[in-house]
């Protein structure tokens, strides 16, 4: 149902190569800020960013976590279209850091080759220079998960990762975190506690709204601050104004 829901092949990962991924183009169609700048989906983004900017007037650097209730909902694709509204602003610098050590996705949907990343950061095998890769897109870097651990919430969970985070903040304004449903996959509420913000994607029409609940208050009672939420799927009612 899902193209990148296949099971990730175990290869052995070498480290990034900045060379290799500034030289990849970034196609898929599901990275609507740069396919479609001006579809209603897109601008939908560019509003979800704009109150983001409105809660941080100061500019402060951000570290926020993407989560929704169930799978399938959007997490990935909106984590990376929301970077990519971001670093459409001056001088932003954005990292999309994929934590979603069960299923992830956001090196195949920037059509990145897989390498070390976020785990072998966490493990001490890899420095944070090393990890963060540039794309093609100006102000935009990435850090994928790496090898997948048999125990993501234990590397998770380590005291590292609270360093890693404070060190990512001091070199980008912004830090989405991609994760797994909050409900299934108690990580995502852990990191929500760690950032400085949540985004709950919620797929319309689709999930019930008492999982939606959930979800909120799962993250909330463990002392995730939830700023608002990205609907999905919700249709293009502006067609009209889209080109
Ligand atoms: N705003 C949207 N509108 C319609 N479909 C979407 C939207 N965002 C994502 N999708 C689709 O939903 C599917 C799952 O998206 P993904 O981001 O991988 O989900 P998750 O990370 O929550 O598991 C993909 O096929 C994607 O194309
Ligand atoms: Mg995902």
């Amino acid at each position: 149902m899902f193209p990148f829901r296949k099971k990730r092949v175990e290869e052995a990962l070498v480290p990034p190569n900045p060379a290799e991924d500034r030289a990849i183009e970034l196609t898929s169609e599901e990275l609507r800020l740069l396919r479609q700048p001006r579809s209603a989906i897109a601008e939908q983004i560019r509003q979800l960013r704009n109150s983001i900017q409105a809660l941080n007037p100061d500019g402060a650097p951000r570290t926020m976590v993407i989560t929704s209730s169930v799978e399938g909902e959007g997490k990935s694709v909106g984590t990376l279209n929301l970077a990519l509204a971001l670093a459409e602003l001056p001088r932003m610098r954005v990292l999309v850091l994929d934590a979603d050590l069960h299923r992830p996705a956001i090196e195949d949907y920037l059509g990145l080759p897989h390498r070390q990343g976020l785990s072998e950061l966490l493990r001490g095998e890899l420095g944070l220079d090393q990890a963060v890769r540039a794309t093609s897109v100006q102000g935009l870097c990435v850090m994928g998960p790496g090898r997948l651990p048999e125990k993501p919430s234990e590397l998770l969970g380590s005291d590292r990762l609270k360093t890693v985070l404070s060190q990512l903040r001091q070199r980008f304004d912004y830090v989405l975190i991609d994760t797994p449903p909050a409900l299934s996959i108690n990580d995502s509420a852990m990191l929500g506690a760690l950032a400085d913000g949540i985004v709950l994607v919620v797929r319309m029409h689709s999930t019930q709204r008492h999982l939606v609940e959930q979800a909120y208050n799962l993250l909330e009672n463990l002392g995730g601050n939830v700023l608002g939420t990205l609907l999905t799927a919700a249709g293009e009612p502006n067609q009209a104004y889209s080109r």
